[in-house]
Formats: C-alpha cells, structure tokens, sequence
C-alpha cells in the first residue's frame, strides 16, 4: 500500500470581520490572480467549508441527517488533496493540476485561481435518505460557509454549477460512488 500522505493545516483563526460585515462583503467575484493562498487563508475556507466543531464529528455546517454525505476536496497547482475535518488536514489523492478540468468553459479565472474546493456527494447505501436531492442542499450550506470565510479574509470566490461531476470523478480518481457536484473557486482578487 502506497504510503498516505497527509498534510496538518493550522489550527482556524478568528477572522477579522463581523459576521455582518462579512455578509455584507459576499460577492461572486471572478477577477482572481494565481498568487497563492497562504496555509493560514486556506485553513479558514476549508474549516468554514466542514470543518469539525463536536466531539461527535458535527460540522460548521448542518448536513442532511447528520450523514456528513458531501466532502471537500481541494483542487490546487501541487494535485488533489481530500479535506479530512476530524484531523483538520489535507490529504494527498493524485499529484496532478485538476483546476483546468473542474470547468465546462470558465478558463479565464478557474485554470489559474490557486484553489477550488469542490463538494462531492457519496452514494452508497449509507447516504440513500440524502439522494438525490438533499447532497445539493448539504454541498449549497458548505459552499456559501466557504464564501463567507473568502469575504471575511479579503479572497474573491466563485460558487460553480458548471462541472462535469461524472468527468472530474474520474480525473480525480474517485470510485464510482462519489461525485462532484459543485465547485467554489476562490483566491486573492486580482
Ligand atoms: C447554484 C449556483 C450555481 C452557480 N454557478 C455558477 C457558474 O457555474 N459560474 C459562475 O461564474 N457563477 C456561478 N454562480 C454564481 C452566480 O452567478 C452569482 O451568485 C449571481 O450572479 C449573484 O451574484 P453574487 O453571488 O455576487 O450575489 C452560481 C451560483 C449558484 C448559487
């Protein structure tokens, strides 16, 4: 067995806007330079995202009979990486650029945006009460406590429907059972 490699991401920090400001600022923005998130900005988005908040495993965001049925997973310039909550850390699943391939036509900002979560929803028969409707509501809560980290932190981000979920499970190496469903791009505005 290949050995797993996993990366610790710093603890989430308190970030520096109001809930209400932070509300205020949320704006789909889709001028986004390739610079880097730092590990700091990146541990915020992805806490925010599914973060794990009890002892229980539940998440910053409620999920559809507590099934936990959507991961994240984070497509960067270094490869794919599978958000793991309990261990708030990254874990690598293929050393390949997959940015490019998360868009239907949206090349201008997705190809070279630092980072694009993307919500994959599990079918087996553990997630059935879920499907087919609920992942999406599930994926919507933890993308929209994404962009709310983005605009807390001063990111620009993109909610994205326009995915070919089936075609990036493959690229991604997922078994047939996990599908992307939604994406959200998001790095420094441009
Ligand atoms: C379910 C959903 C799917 C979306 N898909 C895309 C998309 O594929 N590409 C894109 O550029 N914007 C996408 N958007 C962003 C919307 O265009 C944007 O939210 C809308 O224009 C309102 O702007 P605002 O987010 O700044 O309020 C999507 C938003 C939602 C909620």
């Amino acid at each position: 067995m290949p050995e797993k490699i996993l990366c610790k991401l710093p603890d989430p920090q308190p970030m520096p806007m109001t809930v209400t400001d932070a509300l205020r600022k949320r704006r789909t923005l889709r001028s986004i330079s390739g610079r880097p998130l730092t590990e700091a900005e990146l541990s915020n988005l992805l806490w925010a995202a599914a973060g794990v908040t009890s002892k229980d495993g539940k998440r910053t965001a409620p999920t559809c009979l507590n099934l936990r049925s959507v991961s994240v997973f984070l497509l960067a310039k270094d490869g794919v990486w599978r958000y793991d909550g309990e261990k708030h850390a990254l874990e690598l699943v293929v050393r390949e650029d997959l940015r490019a391939a998360s868009t239907l036509g949206q090349h201008a900002f997705v190809d070279n945006a630092p980072a694009t979560l993307v919500f994959v929803a599990e079918n087996t028969p553990r997630t059935q009460m879920a499907l087919p409707y609920f992942v999406y509501l599930d994926a919507g809560a933890m993308m929209e406590n994404a962009a709310i980290a983005a605009a807390a932190q001063g990111l620009a981000g993109v909610p994205r429907g326009s995915v070919n979920g089936p075609e990036l499970g493959k690229s991604m190496r997922l078994p047939a059972t996990f599908t992307p469903i939604f994406c959200y791009t998001v790095g420094h505005p441009q």
